[in-house]
């Protein structure tokens, strides 16, 4: 029946036609090679598919992949032999390339013969990224046959696909290696493949290179064989299952280090050989984290190595690629003398989740694009449970509440998406990696880890892993396994599941009365927002009601009632109250709710230590007694409820629930908190007023709120020393508090940064400044003419990522319109300034109010090369129209901001993005609109 599938659709479908109606997807598509060779009249053929997925009647099995990249002409040549299982009859095999030049193609049954001793019809249909092979004899159902693919291409120049890097060397030597990045829709750009997560097959993979260069893959090397031409050809062995997306290779000239974990698995770090000094943090790293994983997965590593490489050009932060992880140079060298505790805390996060990925994501893979949460929201919480396991002294667990209340921010507007959302072109498909799945996963697993106590989520995940390793899962698998902790089996023959001392825990209750997982989980997945609990007292009642939160709209706006409508979650809450040490729980499934508490309670706060992704409003006189506790007992809580009373008090005064005096009132008591935790969620939401009133002309509320910040936190600003000691809390906050005191022009600050730059500048910049203050130091220094000069020749020839990267910093603090334009066009160039720190750079001139203005008409103006360079659903370019206009807080600069969108309205209304940004803006007018005059009124009582 399948057979006549392709002349089916070849009499309904025109290839141009097909094309037309997404033609605009992908205007940074490179143009396709036209007017393929045409043996057999394919001029006659037709593009025989019309859908974006690929059909799923031919199956991958093995790739066996040649390859031939050319670093002095910039190019690669390859060659690939896919085995395939043919499931129905049919004449074609329709698969992915974009932008390879197909030089022909061929089809061998299982004996190796070809089938037809023409070469064979290549069709093209670059809007859908895929080429049609036309075999005039069919391919019959239950058969293997052999796909074979000559092709070659430029060397990508942005950072997809197979792509050129280059680096300098101190001899001012330029270097140049090819690296890969596929996730999520790129493998197709270095070879004809079978794109898509669930087609999972082995990879064997073979490069040829010049003898001064190494080759890496995601195997290791099996043999070496001399070519000819002085060429040698590197042989990997064959992989595991796996797919497209996460096969990696790169031809450098780089260094490395060794280490072996427990299990035997050779770990190495590469990078670029005079920065092979600073791999040895991350190996030790690396080391650790296999063993950690291997021990709490309960399942080995599978391959025999895995490379950790520094890429000097990686548009993002680093990635997976099985056995071959890459990474930013930020994201994994450690560089002792410039390396701040900040710096150091990033790589072991992102090692941790990479590593992760190698269970999650690797092993078991999702089965489409639209539950990347499974993979990405999975590493970023096993980033917190592996640091916390093998750096205690990082105190990452600090880092979590932030992570949730990132979660909290974007979805707390209506342009916000469930964290399982359709995805099927591949803008669509970039744009999921993003805050739902990464910080709401995370949060979300963090809730269910919780509920169902460590015990069992561990055993539910291994579960999960174990029976879906070299497969696909979708949503449903995980909430089975985890449901399912007792196996039938195991239940039936009296086993138990859970150590007596548990078995009066909730958890067991939950769990082993076949709670309806799905149904809560649901509530969570596949519907967007967060709740907002709004709590009462009522006698010896705790009355509930759950909400919809949303910042930008209150209840007496005519479109709160259709924006509520539908949404209810199961919510596993937790409260504390002054009677007792016990933490309570009760799961809320309707809209309102009561809970006896008992009349001699006489404080309440619910969502303890923020185990749960909702946002609580303490109603009728609730804040005040928060605000009283706060004042005359701030420890009876912990730090992390302290911090999150605080973060959800600002929350509930931008969405208009609270006024804003109340929310200062609140953390009036932080002169007497002594933990860095809620000490900075305070200082930040102070933070976050100034920066949006400083870019407005408000002089004298500017003036003052400075006045007030840097007074209310004195005495904590004079105690910190200019220096790298102490405990990892201290240091951040010692580099927090700096920073913003310099910034604030706290003349105490501004006089020591200034002597330090003074010392430094003398050294001609061999003086190593203490790590964590460095960047308030040299964004003092980069106010003088001189200062910036030498800081940006510094930032030209240093070899040290984190230092350039807080030299970068401190020149876009610059007051000098004329230098941060200067900066943006050296970021355009991408020479001195590389492309892969251009959207960070435009963020953070947009940050300087002397740059915000400047930075979105830059980014106006060169939208279209911005677009080409990054790619349209690129996590750049969101950052980019996020970062520009996050600032805005005025109706003129809305409708100037809605006038852009609207100019560029093909690419924009593919974009979630610009609806964050209008959402955004809009949330700030209403800010201004409610509380600018209390904030006047409240500074002025405070004079
Ligand atoms: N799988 C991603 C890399 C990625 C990001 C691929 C975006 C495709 C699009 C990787 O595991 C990742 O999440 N990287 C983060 C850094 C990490 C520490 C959170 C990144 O690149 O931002
Ligand atoms: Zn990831």
């Amino acid at each position: 029946m399948m057979a006549l599938l392709g002349l089916l659709v070849l009499s309904l479908f025109h290839v141009s036609l097909v094309g037309s109606h997404t033609s605009s997807q992908h205007a940074s598509s490179p143009p396709q090679p036209a007017g393929e060779q045409s043996p057999e009249g394919s001029d006659n053929l037709s593009f025989p598919w019309s859908r974006l997925r690929l059909p799923r009647y031919i199956i991958p099995l093995h790739y066996d992949l040649h390859l031939h990249p050319n670093l002095t002409s910039l190019s690669f040549t390859g060659s690939v032999q896919i085995q395939i299982d043919v499931q129905n009859n049919t004449n074609w095999v329709v698969l992915h390339s974009k932008g390879l030049k197909i030089s022909k193609a061929t089809i061998l049954d299982k004996n190796l013969s070809h089938l037809s001793d023409k070469v064979l019809p290549v069709l093209h249909h670059p809007s859908h990224e895929q080429i049609g092979i036309f075999s005039p004899r069919v391919l019959s159902s239950g058969r293997k046959y052999f796909l074979c693919i000559e092709f070659g291409a430029e060397l990508a120049e942005g950072f997809y696909g197979f792509y050129k890097s280059t680096y300098r060397t101190s001899t001012g030597e330029t270097r140049t290696l090819a690296s890969t990045h596929f996730e999520p829709t790129s493998a197709r750009m270095a070879f004809p493949c079978f794109d898509e997560p669930s087609f999972k097959a082995n990879f064997t993979v073979r490069i040829k290179r010049n003898p001064e260069f190494i080759s890496l893959s995601n195997m290791p090397i099996v043999k070496t064989v001399e070519v000819g031409d002085g060429l040698l050809e590197d042989q990997f062995d064959v992989s595991v299952k796996m797919s497209t997306y996460l096969v990696a290779f790169v031809v450098c000239d780089f260094k490395s280090v060794t280490a072996t974990t427990s299990s035997g698995v050779q770990v190495s770090i590469y990078a670029s050989p005079e920065k092979w000094q600073q791999t040895s943090y991350a190996l030790e790293v690396a080391v650790k984290m296999l063993d950690f994983y291997d021990e709490y997965f309960n399942i080995h590593y599978p391959l025999p190595k895995q490379d950790l490489i520094a890429i000097p050009d990686f548009e993002s932060g680093a990635m997976e690629n099985w056995g071959l992880t890459t990474y930013r140079e930020t994201s994994l060298l450690y560089d002792p003398l410039t390396s701040s505790i900040s710096d150091k805390l990033w790589i072991t996060m992102v090692i941790g989740h990479e590593l992760a990925h190698q269970w999650f994501g690797n092993l078991v893979t999702m089965e489409w694009w639209n539950d990347i949460w499974l993979n990405e929201g999975f590493a970023r919480y096993m980033e917190y449970i592996s640091v916390e396991a093998t750096y205690p002294d990082l105190k990452v667990e600090e880092y979590l509440l932030h992570t949730c209340f990132a979660a909290v921010g974007s979805d707390s507007l209506n342009s916000s998406r469930p964290i399982s959302s359709p995805a099927e072109n591949p803008t669509q498909i970039t744009q999921m990696f993003d805050t739902a799945s990464y910080d709401k996963g995370a949060c979300v697993l963090h809730m269910l880890r919780h509920f169902l106590t460590d015990d069992v989520f561990q055993r539910g995940i291994v579960r999960y892993l174990r029976k879906y390793s070299y497969k696909n899962a979708l949503n449903q698998d995980l909430w089975d396994s985890l449901a399912n902790t007792c196996s039938e089996e195991d239940f039936i023959s009296g086993k138990h599941c859970y150590s007596s001392s548990q078995a009066s825990k909730n958890a067991y209750l939950f769990a082993g009365e076949h709670l309806d997982l799905t149904a809560m989980m649901n509530t969570w997945i596949l519907q967007k927002g967060v709740p907002l609990v709004t709590v009462t007292r009522k006698g010896p009642h705790l009355l509930l009601r759950q909400d919809r939160f949303l910042r930008t709209v209150l209840p007496s706006d005519p479109l709160w009632s259709s924006l509520q409508k539908g949404f209810l979650w199961h919510i596993p809450l937790t409260y504390k109250t002054d009677a007792s040490n016990t933490i309570h729980r009760h799961l809320m499934t309707t809209q309102t709710d009561s809970i006896h508490i008992g009349e001699e309670v006489s404080w309440v706060k619910v969502n303890t230590d923020m185990t749960g992704y909702y946002v609580v409003h303490y109603e009728d006189g609730g804040w005040d007694k928060m605000t009283k506790l706060l004042r005359q007992n701030h420890t009876a809580l912990s730090y992390k409820d302290r911090t999150q009373l605080i973060h959800n008090a600002f929350q509930l005064v931008t969405a208009g629930h609270l006024s804003l005096d109340k929310g200062l009132d609140l953390i009036g008591y932080l002169q007497l908190e002594t933990h860095n935790v809620p000490l900075l969620q305070g200082l930040g939401s102070l933070q976050a007023f100034y920066h949006m009133i400083e870019k407005r002309n408000e002089i004298d509320v500017t003036r003052k709120l400075r006045m007030h910040i840097l007074r209310f936190f004195r005495a904590v600003i004079d105690q910190q020393t200019w220096s790298d000691g102490g405990s990892v809390s201290e240091r951040r906050l010692r580099s927090e508090l700096l920073s913003l005191a310099c910034h604030l022009d706290d003349p105490p600050c501004l006089e020591r940064a200034r002597q330090s730059f003074k010392h430094w500048l003398q050294s001609k910049g061999t003086l190593n400044l203490p790590t964590d203050v460095a960047e308030a130091v040299f964004s003092v220094g980069a106010q003088e003419d001189r200062g910036w000069a030498s800081l940006l020749h510094t930032y030209n020839i240093s070899s040290s990522a984190a230092q350039k990267s807080k030299i970068l910093f401190a020149l876009t603090c610059s007051r000098d319109t004329n230098k941060l334009h200067r900066l943006l066009e050296l970021g355009l160039e991408g020479k001195v300034i590389r492309s892969q720190d251009l959207s960070s750079l435009i963020f953070m001139v947009a940050r300087n109010p002397q740059g915000h203005r400047l930075a979105w008409n830059f980014v106006k103006k060169n939208w279209d090369t911005l677009v080409q360079r990054f790619q349209l659903g690129s996590f750049c370019i969101s950052s980019i129209i996020i970062g520009t206009t996050g600032h805005f807080s005025s109706p003129e600069e809305l409708a100037e901001v809605q006038l852009f969108f609207e100019s560029i309205k093909e690419q924009a209304s593919q974009l979630r993005a610009t609806q964050v940004a209008l959402d955004n803006v809009q949330k700030n007018v209403r800010w201004f609109q409610r509380n600018l005059e209390t904030l006047r009124n409240w500074l002025n009582q405070q004079m």
